[in-house]
């Protein structure tokens, strides 16, 4: 949250004395642009050299690189303008704000559904279609990331002005393009911006759609929402019957009523729904309309992000991106960003978990197909340029390729090759130093003899043995040694005697 908001000297006339405006960051050049949107995670050419178990983890870092392209600039300059131009009537000391919620009042005691008075802003919205995989959710999420989510007001040029500001709110259309849902995510982003407990609220009342939709106008009016994106909204076409129309009407509502600009995204599949319902409730809107995302053509936008993403190599060997590599990319992705993150990735994973460690475009063609099978209709679709084609498989949802999927079981299988070939190398080492044990037992056989004592004229052994020598027996030497002692000598003889 943003505290001690710092309001900003606006250049454009329409944008100021107004603190809701005044307390956006500022509004940037197409440079800056660029400059703040860009990801280019750490790269060290020598983890090239650590071990494969290692480097297929890091392959992950591959997913975090974003490089901006020209529609994401163009995006970001459409949002920071929706954003603004909504504000502009929603000024906290403008006399239409107070207007809007004495109507909402009326709307929530009438019968009669909403009142069209005439009053209208100047907001707009737009919807941005586009392909599986283009990237359009990544960019928005960058985008919005510039603007801080909520901002705190507490006094504007002396006057006490104590309020909270909601800049965006990011909501996702449930799978079964259940409103209640989306609805239900609404309250509860609200709830952890805010600290209220609306879905708590709504949930324990079981409050209808209806109270739900007037309830979401008052706080979003209240909460000084500026942008409202609503991401795959192709899944309201599969809402229960009317259900994707009053949506649809909602959203118009709050551009055309409340000031709120409203982004809807979608795959093509979403502009048949938006063909429908939403062009045509939207005809008073004026300025917005469509923003179409295409894949990248083969030139320079495409070689922007392949020498960005490019860079990233984990193999041992170096592989400098030739034409024919290059060439080789663009056909199998078809100039579509999250394919060609996932192909490389996947390709260097298959590079290096086969000890070969080089890319090349053999390779390439292999993994494409083997793990792009899910998108090869579509790829070949777009390589032959049919548009009828195209259109049979634009929605093919890209996610499906499972890539985390093929990673872990590289990773499974290096790091087993690993445990095995530890431990190898520990039963090597344990053998080694077995021999060793062996080697010292043999060589204790083959010890030499201890030395020899030093000899003790009075040993009895010794005595025996230097008599051997001069052939006598034993007895004798020992006689004469003074050990053996006839019995008159014996210390019995005078008692015997
Ligand atoms: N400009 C870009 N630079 C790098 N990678 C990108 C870019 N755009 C998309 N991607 C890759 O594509 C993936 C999917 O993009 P996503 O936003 O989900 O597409 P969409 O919402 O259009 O289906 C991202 O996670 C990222 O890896
Ligand atoms: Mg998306």
């Amino acid at each position: 949250m943003l505290f001690n908001t710092n309001y900003k000297e606006q250049v454009i006339s329409d944008y100021r004395g107004n603190p809701l405006i005044e307390a956006l960051p500022s509004i940037m050049s197409p440079n800056e642009v660029v400059e703040r949107l860009s990801i280019y995670p750490p790269y060290n050419p020598r983890e090239r050299e650590l071990h494969s178990h290692y480097r297929i983890h890091i392959l992950n870092r591959l997913f975090q690189i974003f490089q901006p392209l020209p529609m994401n600039i163009d995006l970001e300059n459409r949002i920071s303008r929706v954003i603004r131009q909504g504000y502009i009537y929603r000024n906290p000391f403008g006399r239409e704000l107070s207007k809007g919620f004495r109507e909402d009042y009326k709307r929530m005691h009438s019968t009669c559904g909403y009142i069209n008075n005439g009053y209208n802003t100047s907001a707009c919205g737009f919807t941005l279609i586009g392909i599986s995989g283009l990237g359009k959710t990544t960019a928005l999420n960058h985008i919005l990331d510039i603007y801080p989510q909520i901002i705190s007001h507490s006094e504007y040029q002396g006057v006490p002005l104590a309020a909270y500001q909601v800049v965006w709110m990011k909501l996702e259309c449930p799978f079964d393009g259940s409103i209640k849902g989306l609805l239900f995510d609404f309250f509860s982003q609200i709830d952890r911006l805010l600290g209220t407990n609306y879905y708590e609220k709504m949930t324990k009342t079981r409050a209808t759609t209806d109270v739900m939709l007037t309830a979401m106008n008052q706080v979003i009016r209240s909460c000084s929402l500026g942008l409202l994106v609503i991401d795959e909204i192709q899944h309201l076409s599969t809402a229960k019957s009317g259900g994707s129309k009053r949506m649809l009407n909602f959203f118009v509502n709050l551009v055309n009523k409340v000031g709120v600009a409203v982004v809807m995204v979608g795959t093509p599949r979403s502009a048949g729904v938006l063909q429908s319902e939403f062009r045509q409730a939207r005809r008073g809107i004026g300025i917005g309309g469509d923003m179409i995302c295409d894949r990248l053509e083969k030139g320079k936008v495409w070689d922007l992000l392949i020498n960005a993403i490019w860079h990233y190599q984990w193999t041992k060997e170096k592989t400098p991106l030739t034409k024919e590599l290059n060439d080789a990319m663009y056909d199998e992705t078809q100039g579509i960003p999250d394919l060609v993150t996932k192909l490389y990735a996947i390709v260097q994973a298959k590079a290096i978990s086969s000890g070969k460690e080089q890319i090349t475009t053999k390779l390439i063609r292999k993994v494409a197909k083997e793990n792009l099978r899910l998108v090869q209709p579509m790829i070949k679709a777009l390589r032959s340029g049919n548009l009828r084609e195209i259109a049979k498989y634009e929605d093919i949802s890209i996610g499906n390729v499972d890539f985390s999927d093929i990673l872990n079981k590289t990773k499974q299988n290096i790091d087993m090759n690993y445990m095995l070939e530890k431990v190898q190398k520990n039963k090597e080492k344990e053998n080694q130093s077995n021999k060793i044990v062996v080697k010292e037992e043999n060589n204790k056989s083959k010890r030499p003899k201890a030395k020899k004592e030093p000899i003790n004229p009075h040993d009895i052994r010794y005595i025996v043995n230097e008599a051997k020598k001069d052939s006598k027996s034993p007895y004798e030497a020992l006689k004469e040694s003074g050990d053996i002692i006839t019995y008159d000598k014996d210390i019995f003889s005078g008692v015997i005697a």
